[in-house]
């Protein structure tokens, strides 16, 4: 293994904007990482994913897709979930849901596994994430390195996680608020944890949709239809460094606009 792997993790890309900044940013930070993992649940006119936004995404050097509650929204994608090794879908969904939870990449002989998993508090998911990631470990042992992405609604248990985890996976970062928290750091026992990286899309919008349609709907309570913002892209990520085997010795918090 190398002296230092670094894995750089982006958070939920939201739409044509998101997908601009990583086109803009991404080919400078994929110079500074060993591995780029993505949340793409928001790729597709900001919910879900096809596979159009899938390969470019992966074109764009991702070496995992990560996804969320938005996962099925596009029919298209079902099969290429279980075609495509390199994206996941929440590991705690049904068996019978299409796709897979964990997957397991490899560049210059070291090893990623990745974890995708769905908080259970005002999310569908079949089972607890914190019982579940146990199994899911399984699939990943052995792993140079391991970084879960827990895409999940409530702090507390995206909190809980990390402090269940903490020794035995390089990295936990949380997805789905769209909102950068300001917490990240390495927990005693070596993982590096944040409760959520925030997302790869326009900040002149509610969590990446247009503004005028989020206060229209909450202002009249009557259904509008949501399109993406493309007001002020920005990129919300994080860099872990790890320095031995599923064990973090650094973690970063980038947050860019889109030049
Ligand atoms: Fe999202
Ligand atoms: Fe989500």
């Amino acid at each position: 293994m190398p002296a230092i792997t670094a894995i750089l993790f982006i958070g939920d890309v939201v739409g044509r904007a998101g997908r601009r900044v990583l086109r803009e940013l991404l080919p400078e930070l994929r110079e500074t990482a060993d591995f780029v993992v993505a949340n793409g649940e928001n790729a597709a006119g900001g919910i879900g994913i096809t596979p159009k936004e899938a390969d470019e995404l992966l074109r764009l050097g991702a070496d995992v897709i990560t996804l969320g509650n938005h996962t099925y929204r596009h029919r298209e994608v079902w099969p290429y979930l279980e075609d495509e090794k390199r994206i996941i879908r929440p590991y705690n969904f049904l068996r019978t849901q299409p796709g897979r939870g964990t997957t397991i990449v490899e560049r210059d002989g070291v090893t990623l596994g990745v974890i995708n998993l769905s908080g259970a508090v005002h999310l569908q998911s079949a089972a607890p994430p914190l019982v579940a990631v146990d199994e899911a470990l399984r699939e990943v042992a052995g792993c140079d390195q391991i970084l879960v992405d827990m895409h999940a609604e409530v702090t507390s248990e995206k909190v809980a996680l990390g402090w269940y985890l903490d020794g035995k996976v390089t990295a936990v970062v949380g997805t789905h608020t769209h909102v950068p928290t300001a917490d990240y750091r390495v927990l005693p026992g070596g993982t590096a944890y944040i409760t959520d990286v925030g997302m790869t899309g326009a900040r002149g919008g509610v969590i990446g949709m247009k503004r005028e349609q989020s206060i229209a709907v909450m202002r009249t309570h009557m259904p509008m239809r949501y399109e993406p913002s493309d007001e002020d892209p920005w990129l919300n990520a994080v860099l872990i460094r790890s320095d031995g085997p599923r064990r973090a010795a650094e973690i970063s918090q980038i947050l860019r606009s889109a030049p």
